[in-house]
């Protein structure tokens, strides 16, 4: 299949692809997405198969306007309703009943359905110009780091998919915040965007992720993304403790140029490495993380040395995915 690439200007063409029941990857404020009509099974199907992701994996469904809740959620706890208009748009996803004209595709056969409003004008306007919900999981090959550029979509996704549309780099840099409002208390299913502390002055009882929920398998697995392998380049993730680096070097590895290297902290030594990302702060690692580890398998290196950071505020999220990548 031949992908055609799209400016910022062309978005009506762009949404014609997906009204024609094609993909469409597309910028988010969190990671960019690839986007089928939520309400066309056949579309949705063809989503699963540009990504190679297993069929029991759940997609969320991106709308523009509450107002399109009602095409896909069953009814919307009240809990639900305060979480949407304290962070909606932006990088919260609530998991609410589905409506049974959701097609088990999108939610690999859950009997509820994961909905986002993203805050970034091309995602909003791409699903207004289409009429429909958006499903859209990352747009990357399944397992590997979701993609944070138009670049590194179609790295992974040319002659797979029918358009991309070149935005700017996403701003966060780690997906959505995914909280259960079908439960009481709500959970956290998947750190992101959305902080606990943020989540917590809205709802005090909201439950923290747990790190356990995905070392179960298929059984008792709330969110079935969780138990698979996940953000992974093919250099070999090492997260080290601030400070613990040099003895950590002296153990591992000699030939230090096909090592590179993020965080908060310059290396004592940055020669030895290949590449140093030195981030301002967790904000600026998060949003580099993805496209670090990207660059790292251009360049054939083979080790990706990331520093680990306190979990609190945006700290949790990277680190549940720095977790993920060096499993
Ligand atoms: O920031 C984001 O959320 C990005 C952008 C494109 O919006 N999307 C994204 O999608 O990260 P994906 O498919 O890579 O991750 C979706 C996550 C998975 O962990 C999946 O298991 C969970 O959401 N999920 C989807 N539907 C669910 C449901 N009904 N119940 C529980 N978890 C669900
Ligand atoms: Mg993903």
């Amino acid at each position: 299949m031949k992908t055609t690439y799209f400016s910022a200007l062309e978005l009506v063409a762009a949404a014609e692809l997906i009204k024609h029941g094609e993909l469409a990857a597309f910028p988010t404020e969190t990671v960019y997405g690839l986007g089928a009509d939520a309400l066309n099974a056949i579309a949705v199907q063809k989503i699963f198969e540009a990504k190679g992701r297993p069929a029991d994996n759940p997609l969320i469904v991106h709308v523009a306007d509450v107002s399109q809740l009602a095409l896909v959620a069953r009814s919307i706890p009240v809990i639900a309703e305060k979480l949407m208009a304290r962070f909606w748009p932006g990088p919260l996803t609530v998991v609410l009943p589905k409506r049974q004209e959701v097609s088990s595709f999108v939610t690999a056969g859950l009997d509820t359905v994961a909905v986002r409003f993203p805050s970034h004008p091309i995602a909003i306007e791409l699903i207004r110009l289409a009429g429909t919900p958006l499903a859209a999981p990352s747009a990357n090959r399944s397992g590997s780091p979701s993609a944070t550029t138009w670049q590194a979509v179609a790295d992974d996704l040319d002659g797979r998919i029918a358009g991309i549309i070149k935005g700017e780099p996403t701003s966060f840099g780690l997906e959505s915040t995914v909280v259960d409002a079908t439960c009481d208390p709500p959970r956290v299913l998947r750190p992101g965007g959305v902080t606990f502390e943020e989540l917590k002055e809205v709802c005090d009882a909201i439950q923290p992720f747990s790190s356990g929920l995905f070392d179960q398998h298929t059984e008792g697995v709330n969110s079935p993304g969780l138990k698979y392998k996940h953000y992974q380049p093919r250099a070999k993730v090492v997260v080290f403790a601030a400070g613990s680096l040099e003895s950590e070097l002296q153990r591992a590895f000699d030939r230090l140029n096909q090592v590179h290297y993020i965080g908060v902290n310059l290396p004592a030594n940055p020669l030895r490495f290949g590449s140093v990302m030195a981030c301002c702060d967790v904000d600026e690692y998060a949003t580099k993380l993805f496209d670090t580890f990207r660059k790292a398998d251009t360049a054939g290196a083979k080790w990706v040395y990331c520093e680990a950071v306190a979990e609190v505020g945006i700290g949790v999220a990277l680190m549940d995915r720095l977790r993920r990548a060096s499993q």
